[in-house]
């Protein structure tokens, strides 16, 4: 404690109370409150003299100590009230957040190509009456090919190896076992629907070949239908999607679960049919194979075919949009390289 303090205790209550109005945060208003009015502090200290004096000053030293003491308390409480509001108004100015900057930039997803083309045409079939036909990934061997006319010695099971999940279950080799399903939901009544998806095969991963890729099917049910059906939706479709002048041409072929079989063809959309590189100078794309439902698989699902006939057909999706696209390299599609995606958007 200073003498002056003991000498003058107004004096000291002045400065005190001078330091105090200058005192404008948290911490130094703390540091004040030790120095002064703490057990520590000069103001205790002074009480603590009272009993050294002679009886006669100790009442008067007494009563000026009290009223430094009460004069000091009381500016104290008034400071501390200055001081929270300072610091409130400080936090709010550092916590401040600016409402006027631009906000970062937002990314913009898109659509995958191969869904956008599943989605047009799926459109286009809508359209003409198809309803889409949802039918799961994990199929039972049954249906990928027995009940498709390929029992388990069949040699077109050679081009579709898979994935076996168990002894009879396998990832499907292609979308035709939906029409099965298909078939065994709306028979003996006539039927119309289109199966998108994605199929798997046991295939090396090369340019030209994934273990993963998608298909559209195409399933027509009723007692009038004809090929010529076939060729009327596969021509609607490919005029909707590549343009108003396309043809579609059959060619003969073989799939089990049609008889006949035919691939379908449409013009070659990079040189109008001229013939290039890409349509191997013959004009022509193959965009799916197709044909009249086998009558085995018509009863497989549920139907008498001496009363109905079926029209079928399914596109690899990836393989059409590369010769479109002059895209030469089939991985570019599940790599998720935004180069290549992007391209599409
Ligand atoms: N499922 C055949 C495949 O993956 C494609 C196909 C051919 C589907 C003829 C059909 C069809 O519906 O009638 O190679």
């Amino acid at each position: 404690m200073s003498a002056e303090a003991t000498q003058d205790i107004e004096a000291y209550a002045t400065r005190a109370l001078a330091e105090l109005e200058a005192v404008l945060d948290q911490k130094a208003l703390e540091a004040w409150y030790r120095a002064h009015l703490s057990p520590s502090g000069t103001v205790t200290a002074l009480r603590k003299q009272i009993g050294s004096l002679p009886p006669e000053q100790r009442k008067p030293f007494g009563a000026r100590v009290n009223t430094a003491a009460n004069g000091l308390k009381e500016a104290f409480e008034r400071q501390k009230g200055v001081v929270e509001k300072l610091e409130l108004e400080r936090a709010i100015r550092r916590e401040a957040v600016d409402v006027t900057l631009p906000s970062r930039p937002l990314p913009v997803g898109g659509l995958h190509p191969i869904t956008t083309a599943i989605r047009e045409i799926e459109r286009v079939f809508n359209g003409m009456g198809f309803e889409t036909f949802e039918s799961p990934h994990a199929e039972l061997d049954e249906l990928n090919f027995e009940l498709l006319n390929m029992p388990p010695a069949h040699p077109a099971r050679d081009m579709q190896d898979t994935f076996y999940i168990s002894e009879c279950a396998v990832l499907r080799t292609h979308t035709s076992p939906g029409q099965i399903r298909a078939m065994r939901k709306y028979a003996p009544g006539p039927l119309r629907v289109i199966l998108p998806g994605r199929c798997y095969r046991h295939e090396q991963v090369t340019p030209r070949s994934e273990m993963q890729f998608h298909q559209v099917e195409g399933l027509m049910v009723g007692p009038r239908v004809r090929l010529s059906d076939l060729k009327g939706v596969l021509l609607a479709c490919a005029r909707q999607v590549f343009g108003k002048d396309q043809q579609i041409r059959l060619r003969g072929s073989y799939f089990p679960f049609t008889e006949p079989s035919v691939e379908a063809d449409i013009r070659c959309t990079l040189c109008g049919g001229e013939g290039c590189r890409v349509c191997k100078h013959t004009g022509w794309l193959e965009i799916a194979g197709a044909g009249l439902v086998h009558p085995t698989v018509l009863r497989n699902g549920g139907y008498d075919p001496s009363v109905v006939r079926g029209i079928a057909f399914g596109m690899g999706v990836e393989r059409s949009f590369m010769l479109l696209h002059g895209i030469t390299d089939i991985r570019h599609f599940f790599q998720n390289d935004l180069r290549f995606l992007r391209q599409f958007r």
